[in-house]
Order: C-alpha cells, then sequence, then structure tokens
C-alpha cells in the first residue's frame, strides 16, 4: 500500500511521488490550506492540501484525529522560516495529491501528546491507542531487541532452546500459583509455573547439557512497580558447571545485551556477599550509585543512658546504626519529620537524628531530640566513625536487626533520591552467600532461594546448624533492582531430603516432589542456573521505573486488564463442566 514510511522521509526524497500510510496526528487549517500530520510506527511526516486539488482538499477537510489515510503526494523543502530542526522530517512536508479514507475513528479517549493527563487506567483501557506512542514503540522495539541479543548471545554459546509445559503442577518460588481447573480430572487442578525450574534441571538429567528458555512465568503476589502477575524470565541452566561459570556467562550476557541495545560498555562487576550487603546497605540488592551507608554503632550505645539506643545495643538480635546523609541540613523540619513517618511503615519506632551545623564547636555546633541522651564523646565518636561534615545529619536506627535493615536500607534509598545523591550510569553488583534459610512468620523456615538449592557445606553441618547455613546462591543487582537469581542445584537425592526436612515439608515433599527425588537418583549431573526478569531488563534499560511500561498488555496493580475486562465471572454451564461452585465471600 505504501512506498516510504512517514518518518523516514527526508531531504533526498526532494521531488519524488510517494504513497505513505497511517493515522492523523493533527489537522491544522491555516486559511485556505490544511496541514495533516500523518503518523506510522517510524514517526510523523507534515502533509499539505491546498485547494486546487479539489476532491482530495474536501476530503482532508473532513478528517479528524486518529483516522486511518492512505495518500499519495510530492515531497518538497519546507518554506523558509518554517523548517522545524526538531522533527527528522523538519526539513520537508509532503503536498498531497491523493488521499483516501481507509478508515474513521471517532474522538479518541486521550491526545496522543496529552497521554500523561489521561492517567494510566485510560490508557491501559485503551492500551491500542496508547500504543500508537512513539515512546511505546520505542519500549517494544527495545524489548524486543534485548530478547533478540539474548538469543544470539546463548545460541553462540550452544545452549539450546526447549519449551517447557505451561499446564503444569506447583512449583514452589515463594508466590500463590495460578490454579487451573481440570474438565477431565475432577477437582483436580494444574498450576502455571511460577517458574521452569523443575522442567530445567529434570532437562539437565536428559543430557541436555544446556538449557535456555524465553519462558513465562505466574506469580499470584503483591504487585508493585517491578512486579507483575506474569511476566517473562530468561531461563538458564547448565550441567557439569560451577557457580563461577553461570556468573561469568551472565556477566557476559548482560555485558553483551548492554552493549548491542545502548552501547554501554559495563564496568567490573563487583560481589558482595549477602551479610556484606545487609551489612552496609540494609538491603539484599543494593543500589551501588548511592554511596551512603548504614554504620554499626552498637559497640558505643551498650553503656549510654538511653534505653532506645541501649536497649538494641545489648540484644544480640538487636542492632544500631548511623546514617551519614550529606548535605541533608538544607533539609526542612518537616520534611526531616516526614522520614519517621517514612521509616514507620517498615516498623520503626522513631528516627533519631543530629543535624551538624559546625563540626569544631562541641556539641554547640549540633542540633537534635537526643543530644541529652547522649554524652558527648560518644556523640563524637558517632560523627567520627560516619565521617561526618558540616551542613550534614546523622540518621540513627536502633532495634531488631531486621527492623532497622528494613526502615534504615529503605531511608538510604529514599534520601539518595530526595538529595540527589544517585550517581548517573549503570551500578551491577552480584550479591552470593545467600543463608539456605530464613525464619517464617509461623516459625518454620523458608528457602531463601528455593527448595532446589544447594548448601555449601555437607548434609551434616546442614543439618547441625540450619540458619547459619549458606547456600550456593547467586544474585545479579542493576540499580537497586534484583535482575536475576539462580544457584548450583541439589543433585544428591540425599541432600534434597534433608532440606526438604528442615522445610518441614519432608513427607509432603516426598509425594510432590518424589518425581524428583527418583530422578536424583538416576544419573543426575550437578548442574546450575540463573534466571532473569525479561520485563525489569527492559525497565531499566528504558529508563523506565514501571515494568508496565515496558509490557504491551499489562496488568493493573490489582492484577486485572482493564482492556479485556479479565478476570471476569463465567458461565454457570462452563463452570458446571469444570466441577466448580463458586462460593463467594
Ligand atoms: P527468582 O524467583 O529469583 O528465581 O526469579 C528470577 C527473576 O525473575 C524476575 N521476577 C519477576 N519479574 C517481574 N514480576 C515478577 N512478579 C517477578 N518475579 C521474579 C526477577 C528475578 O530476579 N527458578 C529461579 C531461578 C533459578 O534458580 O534459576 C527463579 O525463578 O528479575
Ligand atoms: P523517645 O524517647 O521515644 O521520645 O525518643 C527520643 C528520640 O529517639 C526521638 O527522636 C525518636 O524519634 C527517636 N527514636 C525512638 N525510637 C527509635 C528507634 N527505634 N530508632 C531510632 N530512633 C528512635
Amino acid at each position: 500500500m505504501r512506498s516510504h514510511y512517514c518518518g523516514e522521509i527526508n531531504a533526498s526524497h526532494q521531488g519524488s511521488t510517494i504513497d505513505i500510510c497511517g493515522w492523523v496526528h493533527r489537522r491544522r487549517d491555516h486559511g485556505g490550506v490544511i496541514f495533516l500530520d500523518i503518523r506510522d510506527h517510524t514517526g510523523i511526516v507534515q502533509v499539505v492540501y491546498d485547494p486546487d486539488t479539489v476532491s482530495s482538499f474536501e476530503l482532508a477537510d473532513r478528517v479528524r484525529n486518529e483516522y486511518v489515510l492512505k495518500l499519495s503526494g510530492t515531497v518538497r523543502p519546507r518554506p523558509e522560516g518554517s523548517v522545524n530542526p526538531e522533527m527528522a522530517t523538519g526539513e520537508i512536508e509532503v503536498l498531497g495529491k491523493t488521499l483516501e479514507i481507509l478508515n474513521v475513528s471517532q474522538t479518541p479517549p486521550f491526545q496522543l501528546d496529552e497521554y500523561t493527563e489521561a492517567g494510566e487506567d485510560v490508557r491501559l483501557k485503551y492500551r491500542y491507542i496508547d500504543l500508537r506512542r512513539p515512546e511505546m514503540q520505542h519500549r517494544l522495539r527495545l524489548r524486543a531487541k534485548i530478547v533478540s541479543a539474548v538469543r544470539n548471545y546463548l545460541e553462540s554459546l550452544g545452549y539450546l532452546e526447549v519449551e517447557t509445559p505451561v499446564l503444569t503442577r506447583a512449583t514452589p518460588e515463594g508466590a500463590r500459583d495460578y490454579l487451573v481447573p481440570s474438565r477431565v480430572h475432577p477437582g483436580q487442578f494444574y498450576a502455571l509455573p511460577q517458574s521452569p525450574q523443575i522442567f530445567k534441571q529434570l532437562l539437565m538429567m536428559g543430557g541436555i547439557d544446556k538449557y535456555y528458555q524465553i519462558a513465562r512465568c505466574f506469580r499470584d503476589e503483591d504487585l508493585r512497580a517491578d512486579r507483575q502477575p506474569e511476566f517473562t524470565q530468561v531461563d538458564i541452566e547448565a550441567a557439569f558447571v560451577t557457580a563461577n561459570d553461570i556468573m561469568q556467562l551472565s556477566e557476559g550476557m548482560l555485558r553483551h545485551v548492554m552493549k548491542a541495545v545502548l552501547d554501554v560498555e559495563l564496568g567490573a562487576i563487583p560481589v558482595l556477599t549477602y551479610a556484606e550487603a545487609i551489612r552496609d546497605f540494609g538491603s539484599d540488592k543494593p543500589d551501588l550509585r548511592n554511596a551512603m551507608k548504614l554504620v554499626d554503632i552498637a559497640d558505643l550505645m551498650q553503656t549510654v543512658d538511653f534505653k532506645v539506643f541501649n536497649g538494641p545495643a545489648n540484644d544480640p538480635s538487636g542492632r544500631v546504626v548511623a546514617l551519614r546523609a550529606p548535605g541533608a541540613s538544607r533539609l526542612s523540619r518537616k520534611q526531616i519529620d516526614s522520614y519517621t513517618d517514612f521509616v514507620a511503615k517498615f516498623g520503626a519506632r522513631g528516627l533519631a537524628w543530629i543535624k551538624i551545623n559546625k563540626l569544631d564547636a562541641g556539641v554547640a555546633g549540633l542540633q537534635s531530640p537526643i543530644l541529652k541522651f547522649l554524652p558527648e564523646n560518644v556523640v563524637f565518636q558517632v560523627l567520627q566513625r560516619c565521617e561526618a561534615e558540616a551542613g550534614d545529619i546523622i540518621f540513627f536506627g536502633a532495634d531488631s536487626a531486621k527492623t532497622v535493615n528494613d526502615s534504615i536500607g529503605a531511608l538510604r534509598v529514599q534520601l539518595g533520591k530526595d538529595l540527589s545523591l544517585i550517581s548517573e550510569g549503570w551500578a551491577p553488583c552480584w550479591v552470593i552467600d545467600w543463608p539456605m534459610f530464613e525464619m517464617g512468620r509461623d516459625k518454620r523456615l523458608n528457602a531463601m532461594h528455593h527448595p532446589f538449592t544447594n548448601a555449601q557445606g555437607s548434609i551434616e553441618e546442614l543439618n547441625s546448624s540450619p540458619q547459619t547455613a549458606l547456600a550456593d546462591a547467586y544474585d545479579l543487582v542493576l540499580n537497586g533492582h534484583e535482575l536475576g537469581g539462580g544457584s548450583v542445584r541439589i543433585h544428591d537425592s540425599r541432600m534434597q531430603q534433608a532440606v526438604f526436612e528442615q522445610l518441614m515439608i519432608g513427607q509432603e515433599g516426598l509425594s510432590k516432589f518424589g518425581f524428583l527425588l527418583d530422578a536424583l537418583k538416576l544419573g543426575c549431573p550437578p548442574h546450575a542456573g540463573i534466571a532473569f526478569g525479561v520485563d525489569r531488563i527492559v525497565m531499566l534499560l528504558a529508563g523506565t521505573d514501571a515494568i508496565r511500561d515496558v509490557i504491551a498488555f499489562p496488568k493493573t496493580q490489582s492484577a486485572a486488564c482493564l482492556l479485556t475486562a479479565s478476570p471476569s465471572a463465567v458461565d454457570v454451564h462452563q463452570l458446571r463442566e469444570l466441577h466448580i461452585r463458586v462460593n463467594k465471600p
């Protein structure tokens, strides 16, 4: 239907007759001449109709925004003074000859360049219109480019793409399952995979050696800006490899993608242990573009006469930290107080602080609600340890270690944003040496990664001290987001049984994963792998902070699709076939 794309027409086409197709982006009537901005996926070009071409002029007069047109015309330079250097096609315009209306459009629910005022709900309900925006076009193209670069990289290294089932049984990745009722097995359900974890391990047992898949995963969990109920992983597994092999492969893949897509050379990737990450940043996914660190001061607070501090300082499960916020004294009192509410969301019962007006004037140079509780020498030891300077504020957290890490870790991130302390660029890091387990609220151990992750020590060591056992697991973090996580897997059925027992799914594990335990006994090679969140990689490389922006048809925060209005009620007849009766709360 067309000879050229709108956005590609330039001065080199002057004098040629062209055919283009696209949407009316804007129509302007300039005293007898009609200007149509015609848009396709490549950009916008200006077309002019004058009354000499009578029938086309009349049609051009009738078109409205988002009408779909096919037209022909001649490319000519724009008249002096109307060249638009902001536009790729800004030097030229098309003098329209013919015009065919391929389809009309009702008034669109929002103007494409005024989408921000429309609100996300409207954008998602009319996603097909939102997708016409250049920004969305760019993001989907970037996404395809990233996936293509991943495929090229992995295939060049002999990784084989294998598809795994979507109708399957529960895969324990820590979220709730999406269930699918079976018609032919009354009362029985499939689960959609939270990841292809078990299947990729079975592929290693099947001699596949190097596997990858761009795999759709489903998790019914609380949604956040970087989480969707269905999302895509680059899922990787290899046999006869070590943790180091997978980490090198992953680094190579990330470097290749960044180079191919953004022409960025990623620097060296530092490796932190989980313990170091928590100690310095209060987080297992630290944003290293932010230089602020948590500084332990429990030793200085053990004997002070201030219960808020000396309690946690003397409690083995407590933690007392100081966080130096450079230049924060310019914040208003109201803003400083608002951080108390901020940390309260993470369970902190207060937020003490010291403002440093002058460093060399003793306590007279300081301002703080807690100075009266602390001896001067302790205060100055704290300032010294934090390398405080005039103009800073030191914030304090004192509580259980978990509450301090969660609250002051989050405060560090927030202050980084509020004080513009986050440097430009890319700051990846590895986090290794994860604990095998964490204690759940129900006082049961949960797997930090998943139950198929190998422990670093022996079965005996795991059993004698499960809470301190470390996993052979690794996460790749980029700018404060967990991009991917993986581990060396258990290939010894006795270790697998021991882990199931620690997780108190010994018997349950046998019935649910008996097939896996059997497989481990039938010639299972040592193997390891990792999975990356494709949506998160694209989100970061596209420079947006919501994963919804890089998914063509995402779900809302409440896991609904506004466009198709799903989930939705189904026909009683259909339910009967599935042997299901709905019992609404
Ligand atoms: P994990 O659960 O860490 O590991 O997931 C791997 C990566 O998938 C991405 N991700 C998500 N992205 C968007 N929305 C979500 N709800 C979501 N959940 C996870 C993250 C995460 O790093 N089978 C293991 C991997 C392995 O051991 O090989 C697994 O799924 O970027
Ligand atoms: P209070 O004695 O409870 O009035 O607290 C005195 C100061 O310590 C106030 O500035 C509180 O915000 C702060 N504070 C209270 N609890 C904590 C805590 N757990 N961690 C840090 N600061 C706290």
